[in-house]
């Protein structure tokens, strides 16, 4: 029976187990959205586990909708990255790096002409809050709708930022299209509101999202790349009126790419992220339809992740919030040891605290 401390290969990427750690953002980055020094420890930290997927990286200034978050479009970014996926590649590690544009989630603020973000449509989030580059929540701004030409600069960017992530060394790339932001804007219909070929028909809603995996496979190769989605959860105020017809659609388009892997955040059943009960069906209809590894996430505790490697559900899991405080969970799970708690005062911004002092377990039983 496969366990979760069986290797597998994505792709080309080969994992030594099949916990994997979440993209999880700790808005740390120092001047210039370059990667905190601090950064490298942090992540070599956590190398045990079989692959790391990077917090997300803005691909642009413009994509950028969170304070201190790092981006992987400028050379001294690239610098910054390099430092931490040697130090990774050193622990027999694997990373990879989360391409990211928040979309109509960024404020004034970040944006080079002080104008309000983009987004498919001019439609204003109806629930959740933005974040000024201060860390001071505030209403979402009504986003400024994409013309057909800044579409195409942006899917020229995530190339850009995929050339870039290979010059840092990763060991591929995972493109972010969950949690609500740009393409999850465009593949659900409370967000996406075009009548041209980027919006209405499923077909249309998926096309942005079909030519950034397209952009960056011709960058890394299919096996080299993997997509991030969220079908159900309604983060920054994303909804769809039909999730299952988008997102089997969007992951039946996904498939003759061969992509690495599909990393999708649902629901297992008896997990915190069980928001609604038919997630665990949804997922299993994504997962046949898009054929190839599945990277399951979302409220996993040990059992529920072993469960769901056991009975086929998963090929493998990624943990988010236990990873934050566990940087050696994949030995702690081994041994069924207690985990540390999380302390989410220190999860955004700051230094050490809550960032690299998290205890070992040799550490914590010394
Ligand atoms: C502090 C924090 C930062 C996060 N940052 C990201 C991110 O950068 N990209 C992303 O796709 N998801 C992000 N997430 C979501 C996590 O990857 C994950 O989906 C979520 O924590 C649920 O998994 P878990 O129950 O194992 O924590 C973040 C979550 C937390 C708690």
């Amino acid at each position: 029976m496969t366990t979760l401390f069986d290797p597998i290969d994505l792709g080309a990427i080969h994992l030594k187990n099949r916990i994997a750690m979440a993209p999880l953002t700790r808005s740390r980055a120092v001047e210039g959205e370059v990667p905190n020094p601090l950064a490298v420890e942090y992540y070599a930290q956590r190398a045990s586990m079989g692959l790391i997927v990077s917090e997300a990286t803005q691909i642009s200034r413009s994509g950028q909708g969170y304070p201190n978050t790092p981006g992987i479009f400028t050379e001294e970014q690239v610098v910054g990255w390099k430092a931490v996926t040697d130090a990774v590649h050193a622990k027999g590690g694997k990373i990879v790096a989360q391409l990211w544009h928040v979309g109509r989630v960024s404020v004034s603020a970040y944006q080079p002409d002080g104008l309000p973000g983009f987004a498919p449509s001019a439609v204003l989030p109806d629930s959740g809050k933005a974040m000024t580059p201060d860390f001071a929540l505030v209403d979402f701004e009504t986003p400024r709708a994409l013309t057909v030409e800044q579409i195409q600069a942006i899917v020229g960017d995530y190339a850009h930022a995929a050339e870039m992530a290979k010059k840092a060394g990763f060991d591929g790339v995972e493109v972010h299209a969950a949690n609500g932001y740009l393409i999850d804007q465009f593949l659900k219909d409370g967000s996406n509101k075009r009548d041209d070929s980027y919006g209405g028909s499923v077909e249309n809603r998926s096309r942005f999202m079909l030519e950034v995996v397209a952009a960056v496979v011709a960058v890394w190769g299919a096996d080299r790349v993997g997509i991030r989605l969220s079908p159900s959860n309604g983060s920054n105020g994303t909804k769809d009126s039909d999730p299952e017809t988008i997102f089997v659609h969007a992951a039946t388009a996904l498939r003759p790419f061969g992509l690495a892997f599909l990393h999708l955040i649902e629901g297992e059943p008896g997990s915190q992220m069980a928001s609604w009960e038919g997630a665990p069906k949804l997922a299993s209809k994504i997962r046949d339809a898009f054929g190839g590894p599945v990277m399951l996430n979302g409220g996993l505790t040990r059992e529920l992740a072993q469960k769901a490697i056991a009975e086929g559900r998963a090929d493998l899991v990624s943990l988010g919030v236990p990873a934050l405080a566990n940087p050696d969970i994949v030995a702690r799970w081994e041994k069924n040891a207690p985990l540390n708690a999380p302390d989410k005062a220190t999860f955004y911004g700051g230094g050490a605290k809550g960032y690299t002092d998290y205890p070992f377990l040799e550490t914590a039983e010394a």
